[in-house]
């Protein structure tokens, strides 16, 4: 049985901007990871988005060596043996991206809780703890930031020692810019995190390693990001992927340095990666189990066959369309949606079409930023330009006869008489605020139909504050309007409860008497004719004037409901004629209100698209 004494696999877990980056960058430091001249701060932050963001928004292994008695002789490392491997993910720390920590977390056996001394616990810090506490993680708690004039660190090391039941000595002091204290922590996860182990269910001569990522190569093809959790594999075996029943033969595999260092074998307890040999990008799926194909009388026999536990995949809940500008790349886009699902598991995709949009997709994601943040990768990584709706929430649908349907898009909506019953989405919203800002944040909410849970005291003067809210409530400005209340203190996760009934109606849009289906909105009814009133506001600032008057109109279960009148234009026909020509002057008026009338009858409203594509995105 190979050795993995001296292999950890841990992850950095963090509320957003706690300095998970940054303390990475000081553990590629003291493990001279990066070569000389080449480290840059955030440096496993490595897509430009997340470093113009400042965010990180996807999972990056690094493997990192560590000499142990050489540097670090005053810590007492048991577990002989100067030379030390470790695993590092760096995680994101939005909830949108939670589903990247949480598979991040079954590849390894401990984590680093991470809390910025200036602002203390936050909303996912709780949220990211609870996932590493369901996986039996070691967790080692770290206050950062102690540099900072504005570190409060003893409140902080209280409020993480009481959120883990520890004693206050047991948590980390640290300034990841700085590098305090990192060493220390280091050897500490050395100390405290176990090394790997091979499962009970270990088959002798068996392979089996799970996908906790996987992105697309042009050269490699798909490759797999991977944790082994037992036997060999090297280059040139055939492999079988598990769920998805494909065949593959390993092309290259290697370690994350964290850019891709190819190897000759990958072996127990290891994070790296495999390129599978598989070319079509649905087949390798995140939580998949890669074994190995052995031949045994001609038939190809799988080794080690049991599935490791996978994922239990997200379901989105926010829905928006994607459309190409230029119709002629509707088939790049195509192909840019399934390459992205590689490396964004969570995202789901179906084509559609619409009227002024032509042909795109209705996709799935796990919140808005993280819709923000695939239309942005889109256009940044495949060079598409695009239109994008402004998401919504999914909707159930019981209908009058009994069928129970998924709704998207307020175009699928039944008829009100075929529906018996609407049910949304409910999230469980947590948010940590100071005290003195507590009224504030039930402001905000008191403006919503959530509901109100409870308060809990997280220190003396910051409070946890829960209320249950329907999701559709959070979709458009809701953070920046708690951002704002709170000066930037108050923090917010949620997360998916059920669904429940709602009361919401089609809010439909005519320009000149006609519908505009690509206008239609789902809202609740109470708030049905402000927001009726706001959309042909809104359509009457951009639709230009016509020659003749339009109705703008807004109408529920056809009845109009609210309404605005664009003007007609008048074009000065007569104004190039000097003079007193009467006749002239008056056949050109005619003639003008003669083409009017003939416009109104065709009901031809000159709307240019840019119209529909600002209501349509905003
Ligand atoms: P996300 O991945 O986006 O959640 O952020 P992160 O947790 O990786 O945080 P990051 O390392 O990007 O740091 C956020 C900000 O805090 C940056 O401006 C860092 O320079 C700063 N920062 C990180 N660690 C320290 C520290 O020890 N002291 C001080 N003063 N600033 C720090």
């Amino acid at each position: 049985m190979e050795n993995q004494s001296h292999i950890r696999n841990f992850v950095i877990i963090a509320h957003i901007d706690h300095g998970k980056s940054t303390l990475a960058d000081r553990f590629l430091d003291l493990t001279k990871t990066i070569p000389e001249g080449k480290m840059r701060p955030q440096y496993l932050d490595m897509m430009d988005l997340e470093r113009e963001r400042g965010i990180t928004i996807k999972m990056q292994p690094v493997r990192m060596i560590y000499h142990a008695e050489i540097q670090n002789s005053k810590f007492k490392i048991q577990n002989s043996g100067s030379e030390f491997i470790l695993n590092l993910i760096d995680t994101p720390g939005h909830v949108d991206f939670s589903y990247e920590v949480s598979r991040s977390l079954s590849a390894v056996e401990g984590a680093i809780l991470l809390v910025d001394a200036t602002k203390g616990i936050q909303a996912q810090t709780i949220a990211n703890l609870e996932l590493a506490k369901k996986q039996n993680l070691i967790i080692i708690p770290a206050v950062n930031k102690i540099d900072s004039p504005q570190a409060k660190i003893e409140e902080t090391k209280t409020e993480l020692a009481n959120l883990l039941n520890i004693k206050k000595e047991d948590v980390f002091l640290i300034s990841a810019k700085l590098g305090t204290n990192v060493e220390k922590l280091l050897a500490a996860i050395i100390k405290k995190i176990p090394c790997p182990s091979t499962l009970p269910d270990f088959v002798e001569g068996g392979f089996r390693a799970l996908i906790f990522d996987s992105k697309y190569d042009p050269y490699k093809g798909v490759i797999a990001c991977v944790r082994v959790f037992d036997g060999e594999i090297k280059v040139g075996e055939k492999i079988y992927l598990l769920a998805a029943g494909t065949e593959g033969e390993v092309k290259e595999l290697g370690y994350f340095s964290p850019t891709l260092s190819s190897q000759k074998a990958l072996r127990a307890g290891e994070i790296g990666y495999i390129a599978t040999g598989v070319k079509e990008s649905g087949k390798v799926r995140v939580g998949d189990t890669i074994t190995k194909l052995k031949v045994k009388s001609e038939k190809f026999k799988v080794i080690g066959a049991e599935p490791l536990p996978g994922y239990k995949e997200p379901k989105p809940m926010v829905f928006a369309s994607i459309y190409p500008e230029d119709q002629n790349d509707y088939d790049l886009l195509k192909d840019a949606l399934s390459k992205l699902k590689l490396n964004d598991a969570s995202l789901v995709f179906e084509p559609e079409s619409r009227e002024f949009l032509g042909r795109g997709f209705r996709s799935g994601f796990l919140g808005t930023l993280h819709a923000e943040i695939v239309s942005e990768r889109l256009k940044r990584e495949f060079g598409l330009n695009l239109v994008i709706s402004t998401p919504s929430v999914l909707y159930k649908i019981i209908k009058e006869n009994a069928q129970e349907i998924f709704v998207k898009s307020a175009s699928d909506w039944p008829q009100a008489t075929q529906i018996k019953e609407i049910r949304e989405p409910w999230i469980r919203l947590e948010i940590i605020t100071p005290s003195n800002y507590l009224g504030k944040c039930m402001e905000v909410l008191e403006g919503t139909e959530g509901k109100y849970i409870e308060t809990k005291y997280i220190s003396q003067e910051r409070i946890l504050l829960v209320y249950e809210v329907p999701l559709r409530e959070i979709m458009s400005g809701f953070y920046a309007q708690l951002k704002g209340k709170t000066q930037g203190f108050a923090s917010m996760n949620y997360e998916i409860l059920d669904w429940r009934r709602a009361d919401l109606v089609k809010l439909e849009i005519l320009i000149a008497g006609r519908k505009e289906e690509v206008l239609s909105k789902i809202v609740s009814r109470n708030s049905v004719h402000l927001e009726g009133k706001k959309m042909v506001e809104r359509l009457k600032e951009i639709v230009p004037s016509q020659l003749f008057s339009v109705a703008l109109q807004a109408a529920v279960e056809n009845q109009i409901i609210a309404r605005e009148t664009i003007k007609a234009k008048r074009r000065d026909v007569i104004a190039p004629l000097y003079g007193g020509d009467y006749s002239r002057k008056r056949k050109l008026l005619e003639r003008q209100k003669k083409g009017k009338k003939e416009l109104k009858e065709k009901g031809v409203v000159r709307i240019p698209p840019d119209v529909f594509l600002k209501m349509f995105t905003s």
